[in-house]
C-alpha cells in the first residue's frame, strides 16, 4: 500500500493567500490610495504618467492583487509607439508596504507578462530598477535610442521582447497610442420648468 505523506504547510501570519485577478471598477479607490502610499502625492508629475494621461490601459492588462478582500497590489500596461514600433509600457507596479517580500510583485509581473504575450503583444517597456526587473527578463539592451516625454535616467529604461527583434532599431520618442478614456457622462439634475 502506498503511504501518502501530508504536505507540510507553515501557517504563519504571512501565509494569508492572495489572488491576482482582472482589475474591476470597484478597485479604483483602493488602487488610488495604494499608489499614493507607494509613490507619494506627486506621482502624477512622474514622466511615465505622460504616457497614461487620458488613456485607458490595454485590454485585459490591468490586474489587481487581492488579499482578504483588500487590494494589495496593482499593475497596468499601456499601448505605446516606441519610435514607431508598437509596444506596451508597464506601470505602475505597486505592492502595499505591509505585503511586500511575499512574491506578490513577482506574481503580478508574471501574470501581466503572460497575458500580454498571449494577446500577441511583441514587446514591453518600463522605467524601473534594473536589479528588480532583470529577474523577469528586462534589460536596457534595446532601449538606448528611445526617449520619454520628460526627464528620466536612461539606465532605468528597460524592455523585454516576446518577438525577437521587435525593438531592433527602435529609436526616438515613446508616445501613447492607447484608446482615450471614456469621458464620464455628466448627469445634471432635472430643472423645474417655470409654468
Ligand atoms: C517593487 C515592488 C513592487 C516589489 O513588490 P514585492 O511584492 O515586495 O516583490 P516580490 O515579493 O515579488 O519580490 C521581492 C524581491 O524583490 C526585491 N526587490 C524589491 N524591490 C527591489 C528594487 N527596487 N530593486 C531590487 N530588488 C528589489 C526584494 O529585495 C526581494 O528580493 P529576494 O527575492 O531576493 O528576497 C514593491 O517593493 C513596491 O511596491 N515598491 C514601491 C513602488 C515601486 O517602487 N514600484 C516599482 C516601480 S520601479
Amino acid at each position: 500500500m502506498t503511504a501518502f505523506r501530508k504536505p507540510q504547510i507553515a501557517l504563519t501570519s504571512h501565509a494569508v493567500p492572495f489572488v491576482i485577478r482582472a482589475e474591476r471598477a470597484s478597485d479604483v479607490a483602493m488602487r488610488e490610495a495604494l499608489l499614493d502610499v507607494c509613490f507619494g502625492e506627486n506621482r502624477h508629475d512622474r514622466t511615465c504618467q505622460r504616457l497614461r494621461d487620458g488613456r485607458a490601459p490595454a485590454a485585459g492588462l490591468a490586474l489587481s492583487a487581492m488579499r482578504e478582500g483588500e487590494l494589495v497590489g496593482t499593475v497596468r500596461l499601456w499601448h505605446v509607439s516606441a519610435g514607431g514600433r508598437p509596444a506596451l509600457v508597464l506601470g505602475p507596479l505597486a505592492v502595499a508596504p505591509a505585503c511586500r517580500e511575499l512574491g506578490i510583485g513577482a506574481a503580478l509581473m508574471h501574470q501581466a507578462l503572460a497575458a500580454a504575450r498571449a494577446r500577441g503583444h511583441e514587446a514591453v517597456i518600463l522605467l524601473g530598477d534594473a536589479p528588480y526587473y532583470a529577474r523577469f527578463g528586462f534589460s536596457a539592451e534595446k532601449t538606448g535610442a528611445l526617449m520619454l516625454p520628460g526627464p528620466f535616467e536612461s539606465e532605468r529604461l528597460l524592455a523585454i521582447e516576446f518577438q525577437i527583434g521587435a525593438l531592433d532599431g527602435a529609436e526616438g520618442m515613446i508616445v501613447p497610442t492607447g484608446a482615450a478614456l471614456a469621458k464620464r457622462r455628466v448627469v445634471r439634475p432635472l430643472q423645474a420648468h417655470a409654468a
